[in-house]
């Protein structure tokens, strides 16, 4: 049983691994991988933060959209890391729909407050990771799992554990 066409898209928050997982599960069924945030950082040749700080949040957003649309026109299938805010933009979703597969990772706010640590890529954290992460899980849950094809709860999981269940999962999903 092959596994599906279409891309492997990673959703879900800040902290839930979609780098990690992503590259893992690229180098697992061979494909290539990208992510949206590398992406904005090669083009732009800044660092989100540097972004977010002299053009702000709204300046970044149109720079991961074209990040995000390039990555998903590509034509060889791909696993791709979209960046927890891409699900944000109602052209976005569209895209995310026809992509492929659409993985989510999933965790609560306290197990990813606690993963994100001091990662420099994620200015909207602040001092006060949890919370933040808290609003935004409650501003997006409901969008990234509508845009599911796959969740994963990563919370309890180690990256092995988690590939091992995408790339099932990608299997089984082959009608
Ligand atoms: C963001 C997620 C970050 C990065 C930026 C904003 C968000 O990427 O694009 O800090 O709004 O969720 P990761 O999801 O890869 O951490």
């Amino acid at each position: 049983m092959s596994e599906r066409v279409g891309h492997v898209v990673l959703i879900g928050m800040m902290g839930s691994g979609k780098t990690t997982i992503g590259a893992a599960v690229a180098e697992r069924l061979g494909r290539p991988f990208l992510d949206s945030d590398w992406q904005v950082e090669m083009h732009t040749g800044r660092t989100v933060r540097q972004i977010f700080e002299s053009d702000g949040e709204a300046a970044f957003r149109r720079l991961e959209s074209e990040a995000l649309l390039e990555a998903l026109s590509g034509r060889d299938p791909a696993v791709i890391a979209a960046a927890g805010g891409v699900v944000l933009d109602a052209g976005n979703r569209v895209a995310l729909a026809s992509a492929g597969t659409v993985v989510h990772l999933m965790a609560a706010p306290e197990i990813l407050a606690q993963r994100v640590g001091t990662d420099d890529h994620r200015p909207m954290l602040g001092d006060q990771p949890e919370v933040v992460l808290r609003r935004l899980e409650a501003e997006r849950g409901g969008i990234y799992a509508a845009l599911a094809d796959i969740v994963i709860d990563v919370g309890n999981s180690g990256v092995d554990e988690i590939v091992d269940e995408i790339v099932g999962e990608l299997v089984g999903a082959q009608p």
